[in-house]
C-alpha cells in the first residue's frame, strides 16, 4: 500500500506511463538502499521519467501535493544522499531513463548529455569523436552524469582536469515548482551575472533536478605511462608529487596514494590482484603521465623522476607498466580498495581534504589519536593525494562486534573531522554531505555560510520538498 492517494499515483502514471513507475515492493528494493547497504529507506513510489518534460510534470504535481522528492542517478553515492528517509512518504525520482546524448560539437569541444547517461557511456562517446571526457572514478560503470554533477564528483584525474564543476559549461534544471531552467550554454566565457549552474552543481538534489548538461571535451590522450612505486612514508609521497610535477607539468594526470593496509585488503579479497613487489612496504603510489602526442617520451620522464626519487630515498622500489594489461591491473588494485574494504565488515568512509603539504602531519596525528582512543581499529588510508584528498577510512577491529563498532562511529568521526579542520581542511572533498555528514557540516561550517546556504535553499525550494534531510 502506497502512502500516496490512488488519484495522485494515477496522475503520475498518466505522465510517465506504466513502465515509468515502480510500486512493487521487491522491485523497489534496489532504489531504497545504497551499494554498501549502509543506508536504507522506504518510499511511497519510484518514478522514472524519460524526458525533461516528464520530469517537470512530475515535479509540478509533487509540488502541488506537497510530496517530497529524492533524486537518484546510479545510486553509487557514498553518503546516503540518494536514499529516501524511513517515512515511506517520499518519492524517489530516478533519472536512469534519461540517457540521450543530445549533441556532440567537436569543434567547440563540448558534448550535451542527459542526466541519466552513465559516466562510462559518456567517456566512450567522447572517444568516438577523438576526444576525452576526463572524469574517472571507480563507479564509472554505473554512476550517472546527474549524480556526478549533483555531488561535484572528483576521482582520479582531478589533478590535471579538475572536478565535475570544472568540466561543466551549462545545465538544464527542473526547479522545485516544475519550471524548466534552460541554461544549456556551451560557453567558456559568459559574464552575465550570477553563474547559477554552480549553485546546482554539488547541491546533492536539494535545489532542483538536473536533467541535462553541456560538458567540456579535451584532446584525446595518445600515450600513457603508469608506475606503481613503494614509498617509505606519506611525506615521501608529497615530495615525490612535487618532483614529478616539476619534471612533467600537466602530463601528471594521476597520483594516488595507498597504505599497506589498503593494498592488503585488495590482495586478500579481490581475485586477480597481485602485489607487484616481493617485499612489504608501508605506502604505495600509482602515478600516471599522459600526453596527446603518440610518441611522447613519458617513460623516459617518469624513469628520470623515479631515479632521482630513489637517490633521495623517497622511493624504495618501482615498476613501470609495460602493457595495457599491466596498466589495467595496476588501476584495478587501486580501484578495488572500496570493494575489498566491504569484505572486512562495517566501515566508516571519509573523503577529507587538507593542503597537500599537511597530509603527512594529518595522517600521523590522526593515526595516533585514533589508535589511542579506539585500539584495534584498522585505518585504511588512500586516495587522491595530489588533490590533498584522502579516504581516511576505518574498518572495525578484528573480532569485534559490529554493534560495538557502530556505537563508536560518532566519536571516531569526531576525531577525524576535528583533525581535518585543525589542518585547515574540509570534512568532504568529493563525496558530499548527503545524510552522512549533515550533522558534521552543521558543526564545522561557518555559521554565516550556513545561513547563506539556508537562504538559498528557501529561495529555490520554499516548501522544502527537494531531498529533505540531506546537506542542510
Ligand atoms: P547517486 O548516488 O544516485 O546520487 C548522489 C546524489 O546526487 C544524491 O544526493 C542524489 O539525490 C543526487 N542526484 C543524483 N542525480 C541527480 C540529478 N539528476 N539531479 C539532482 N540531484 C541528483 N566519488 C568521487 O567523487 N570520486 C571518486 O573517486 C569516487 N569513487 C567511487 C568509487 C566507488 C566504488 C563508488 C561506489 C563510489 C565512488 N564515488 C566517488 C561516489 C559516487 O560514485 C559519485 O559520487 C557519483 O558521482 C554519484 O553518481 P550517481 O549517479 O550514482 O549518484
Ligand atoms: C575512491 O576514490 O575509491 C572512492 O572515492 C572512495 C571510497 O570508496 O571510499
Ligand atoms: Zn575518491
Amino acid at each position: 500500500m502506497s502512502a500516496l492517494p490512488d488519484e495522485f499515483i494515477r496522475e503520475i502514471e498518466t505522465i510517465v506511463g506504466a513502465s515509468g513507475i515502480v510500486r512493487d515492493a521487491e522491485r523497489m528494493q534496489s532504489y531504497l538502499s545504497d551499494w554498501r547497504n549502509a543506508y536504507r529507506g522506504k518510499a511511497a513510489l519510484v518514478v522514472r521519467p524519460a524526458s525533461t518534460d516528464e520530469v517537470a510534470a512530475v515535479v509540478r504535481l509533487c509540488n502541488e501535493h506537497q510530496v517530497a522528492l529524492v533524486p537518484q542517478g546510479g545510486n553509487t553515492g557514498l553518503c546516503g544522499g540518494s536514499i529516501p528517509d524511513g517515512s515511506g512518504t517520499q518519492v524517489v525520482l530516478s533519472l536512469t531513463r534519461m540517457t540521450r546524448i543530445r549533441e556532440v560539437d567537436p569543434a567547440n569541444e563540448t558534448i550535451t548529455v542527459e542526466a541519466g547517461v552513465v559516466l562510462q557511456m559518456l567517456q566512450e562517446a567522447a572517444v568516438k569523436v577523438g576526444r576525452l571526457f576526463p572524469l574517472s572514478l571507480g563507479a564509472e560503470g554505473s554512476c550517472t552524469v546527474g549524480g556526478n554533477l549533483a555531488t561535484n564528483a572528483g576521482g582520479t584525474a582531478v589533478l590535471r582536469y579538475g572536478n565535475m564543476r570544472d568540466l561543466a559549461l551549462g545545465l538544464e534544471v527542473v526547479l522545485p515548482d516544475g519550471q524548466i531552467w534552460n541554461g544549456l550554454r556551451g560557453l567558456r566565457k559568459d559574464n552575465t551575472g550570477y553563474d547559477l549552474k554552480h549553485l546546482f552543481i554539488g547541491s546533492e538534489g536539494t535545489l532542483g533536478i538536473i536533467t541535462a548538461a553541456v560538458l567540456k571535451l579535451y584532446p584525446a590522450v595518445r600515450s600513457v605511462t603508469t608506475a606503481w612505486v613503494a614509498l617509505p612514508s606519506a611525506q615521501a609521497a608529497v615530495e615525490l608529487i612535487g618532483l614529478i610535477r616539476g619534471l612533467c607539468g600537466d602530463r601528471l594526470t594521476g597520483f594516488e596514494l595507498m597504505s599497506r593496509q589498503s593494498v592488503e585488503f585488495v590482495l586478500r579479497h579481490v581475485a586477480g590482484c597481485n602485489d607487484p613487489f616481493t617485499e612489504v612496504h608501508p605506502w604505495y603510489a600509482l602515478i600516471e603521465l599522459s600526453d596527446t602526442q603518440p610518441e611522447a617520451p613519458l617513460n623516459d620522464l617518469l624513469e628520470a623522476g623515479i631515479g632521482e626519487a630513489l637517490e633521495r630515498e623517497w622511493v624504495i622500489d618501482a615498476v613501470l607498466a609495460s602493457s595495457e594489461a599491466q596498466v589495467a591491473a595496476l588501476w584495478a588494485m587501486r580501484e578495488s580498495i572500496s570493494e575489498a574494504q566491504n569484505h572486512e565488515g562495517p566501515s566508516l568512509k571519509h573523503d577529507i581534504s587538507v593542503p597537500v603539504s599537511r597530509i603527512p602531519e594529518f595522517i600521523e596525528t590522526t593515526d595516533q589519536r585514533l589508535l589511542a582512543q579506539f585500539p584495534g581499529v584498522r585505518i585504511v588510508a588512500y586516495g587522491h593525494v595530489g588533490d590533498g584528498n584522502l579516504h581516511y577510512n576505518i574498518s572495525k577491529p578484528i573480532g569485534s562486534e559490529d554493534a560495538a563498532f557502530k556505537a563508536q562511529q560518532e566519536a571516531i568521526m569526531r576525531v577525524i573531522y576535528d583533525a581535518a579542520v585543525s589542518f585547515k581542511g574540509s570534512i568532504s572533498a568529493e563525496h558530499g554531505l548527503g545524510q552522512a555528514k549533515r550533522a558534521a557540516a552543521l558543526r564545522y561550517k561557518d555559521p554565516l555560510e550556513l545561513e547563506l546556504m539556508r537562504a538559498l535553499k528557501a529561495t529555490f525550494d520554499p516548501k522544502g520538498l527537494m531531498n529533505p534531510g540531506k546537506v542542510l
